[in-house]
């Protein structure tokens, strides 16, 4: 055994001193000194060699091994809005997950609310990674033994897309091009997909199926010859369209089980107040209803700009279906569930009831109980008079029904997480 002991005994004057204390030409010192150096050295070398031969050492982590009875799922995008709300749910389900995000948009504090939920070995783990890096994508894959994928990553604001073009496609359409490459490299088989209705663009027929064309039929008549340009309207539905068809023509000669989902738009957070949506302020600007709600209840902005109300809607505001987080996140376990090799699954996902702006608008108010200045103005172009789904299919074949359609209550969630974390994840106050 090693005596760890014999240089305490030693007098005072010869232990080793501090860097300061060794700096006089005494041989005998520095003949002790440079002992003392293969000493410690010595001593690395052993420690190392008793670790590596200890169980422990050489025992692989949890996540790059399959292990009966356990699915480990990759969330990319899961510091995100939606996918921290589904890392939540799959780990409560008892699934494995890894979460791989840039933070670029997301929020670290959303995984470390995670990481404290379930801090045993072999429940989470976060990678932080660029979907763009196809190199580092390919080492996660490698390290790591998946048995699905869900793919959220993306940049998400249709406003931004119109300006930004290229960012768009390059981190929806190429990046979704690297995740599929990955899978197929190391037979990951599960693919669960994030699209929305933004590619069915302007449809003439509500409500919308999963049958409807993904082209603007009003853009059909008039450029029937460049069928190119006569897909969704805007950069981001485009994107998203794109991927989609690469997941559809790769799954035509390959065994993976792919499910395509549809959202409307997304509100809401977690009940019990864990999780939230905390989008970045600087995309404040492009950002959703539903922010603009919170933020003019807050007086970060000064009232809610309701733009158009001349439309061809009950009410001459748009509608829209609005799906809160929480029946999302239980559309996509269960299509997880039932995803079958070689099959795809194309669903929509939304409550089948559309709401007109003005009627988000009084839910708003209700559940922030704050008074919320209003404007109207004019349309803005681009915006779609009526989206909103029909959700038999999801019904009958995943067995999945929207349970939070009560637009105030879902607000009213939110605004609580809104409330008690006025920065986001960097503060609870
Ligand atoms: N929120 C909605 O209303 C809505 C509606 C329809 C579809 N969707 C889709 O749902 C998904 C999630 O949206 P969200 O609202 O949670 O957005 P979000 O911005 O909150 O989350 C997206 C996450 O992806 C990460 N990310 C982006 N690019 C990345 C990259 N290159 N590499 C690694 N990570 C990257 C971001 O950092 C962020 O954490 C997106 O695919 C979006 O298109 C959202």
């Amino acid at each position: 055994m090693l005596n760890f002991g014999r240089t305490r005994n030693q007098p005072r004057s010869t232990r080793s001193m501090p860097f300061g204390g060794l700096d006089y030409a005494d041989p005998k010192r520095k003949g002790n000194f440079v002992g003392k150096i293969l000493l410690a050295a010595t001593l690395t070398a052993l420690c190392i060699i008793m670790l590596k031969q200890s169980p422990s050492f050489n025992v692989p982590s949890k996540f790059s091994q399959h292990e009966e009875g356990v699915v480990h799922v990759l969330v990319t995008g899961g510091a995100g809005y939606i996918g921290s709300h589904a890392a939540f749910r799959l780990l409560k389900d008892s699934y494995r997950v890894t979460i791989v995000d840039n933070l670029s948009r997301g929020n670290l504090g959303a995984v470390k609310i995670l990481q404290e939920l379930f801090p045993e070995p072999g429940r989470l783990q976060f990678i932080y990674a660029d979907l763009g890096d196809a190199k580092a994508v390919n080492k996660i894959f490698s390290e790591n033994a998946f048995d699905a994928v869900i793919h959220f990553a993306a940049v998400a604001y249709v406003g931004e897309s119109t300006l930004d073009p290229l960012k768009y496609y390059h981190n929806i359409t190429s990046n979704t091009l690297v995740v599929l490459e990955s899978m197929a490299a190391h037979g990951v088989k599960t693919l669960i997909y994030s699209s929305t209705c933004a590619t069915y663009g302007e449809p003439e027929k509500m409500p919308i199926t999963e049958d409807t064309p993904q082209v603007s039929a009003k853009f059909l008549v008039d450029c029937s010859p460049y069928l190119l340009q006569c897909v969704p309207i805007n950069p981001y539905g485009k994107a998203k369209k794109m991927a989609e068809d690469i997941i559809l023509d790769f799954s035509k000669n390959s065994d993976m089980a792919v499910m395509i989902l549809r959202y409307f738009n997304v509100i809401g957070s977690d009940p019990e107040g864990r999780l939230g949506e905390a989008p970045r302020p600087e995309l404040r600007d492009h950002g959703r209803i539903s922010g603009a709600c919170f933020d003019a209840a807050r007086g970060i902005i000064p009232g809610l700009k309701v733009k158009g109300t001349d439309y061809n809607t009950p009410d001459g505001t748009c509608v829209r279906d609005y799906i809160d987080v929480n029946d999302l996140v239980d559309a996509h376990v269960k299509a997880l569930e039932k995803a079958q090799p070689k099959k795809v699954g194309i669903y929509n996902v939304g409550t089948g009831k559309g709401r007109s702006v003005n009627e988000f608008v009084e839910a708003c108010k209700k559940a922030t109980r704050a008074k919320i200045k209003v404007n109207f103005e004019p349309r803005r172009p681009g915006d779609y008079a009526e989206v909103y789904s029909d959700p038999t299919k999801i019904r009958r074949e995943l067995n999945w029904t929207a349970r939070y359609t009560d637009l105030q209550e879902s607000l009213s969630i939110a605004w609580r997480w809104q409330k008690a974390h006025h920065n986001g994840y960097l503060s609870s106050s």
